[in-house]
């Protein structure tokens, strides 16, 4: 799948987005921050959020937003991802969603979910992908002794972290970075980055990508 694959949008209606978060939820903020649901921004609002984990921080901020939420929780389907994915299939067609977008969802979802959303799913990582894919990438970034990194919106396929990219932005990596301090300056330029990326794709601006990861423009 490429970018040009993907069901047309701009959409002639503001989006309906989903969030599926499970985590703190920093990402959430941003994304209810630029796309709000009352009022409803022209181009899109987050009309839902989706969590796995009670006591998610991601959670209750959606709550104070005025956000529907939708608690669907892992461990009430014996482990069963087929169960646990029908009901989140279910409960995305009832609220009419157009877009999902996942913030620290923490589950990898199986294929037959990102085909059934083949386009129309995307996703947030702290690296430049497709380097460091999968976990620890700041740490990763740091081991290997690069001196950049940053966040990647990339649409989500059936693969980890390897879907087309919807759009990358740098951040440089300083003498003396932690994990901390490179993980704080990623999110921080993630949270600018995830709504700019929903707009270009929204409006239809998205184009095909074919520089790696050091060729990709800032
Ligand atoms: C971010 O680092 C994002 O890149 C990764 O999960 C984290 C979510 O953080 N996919 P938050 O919950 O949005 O603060």
């Amino acid at each position: 799948m490429g970018l040009s694959d993907t069901p047309a949008f701009p959409l002639p209606r503001s989006a309906r987005l989903a969030v599926f978060a499970s985590g703190r939820g920093s990402n959430l903020a941003s994304l209810i921050e630029a796309f709000p649901a009352d009022p409803p921004a022209a181009l899109a609002r987050v009309a839902l959020v989706v969590v796995n984990v009670p006591a998610a921080p991601a959670l209750r901020q959606a709550q104070a937003a005025g956000v529907a939420t939708r608690l669907i929780c892992w461990t009430r389907y014996s482990g069963s991802r087929d169960a646990f994915e029908r009901d989140a299939l279910a409960t995305l067609d009832r609220a009419g969603i157009d877009l999902v977008c996942l913030a620290g969802f923490m589950r990898i979802l199986s294929p037959a979910f990102t085909r059934r959303w083949a386009g129309r799913i995307v996703n947030v990582h702290p690296s430049l992908l497709p380097a460091y894919p999968g976990l620890h990438p700041q740490r990763r970034a740091l081991e290997a002794g690069e001196r950049e990194s940053g966040c990647t919106i990339h649409l989500v396929d059936a693969g980890v972290d390897s879907g087309p990219i919807v759009l990358q932005r740098r951040v440089p990596i300083f003498d003396g970075d932690d994990e901390e301090a490179l993980s704080a300056r990623i999110l921080e330029m993630e949270h600018r980055a995830y709504p700019e990326a929903v707009r270009t794709l929204l409006q239809g601006d998205a184009h095909e990508r074919s520089e790696t990861a050091s060729g990709a423009s800032p």
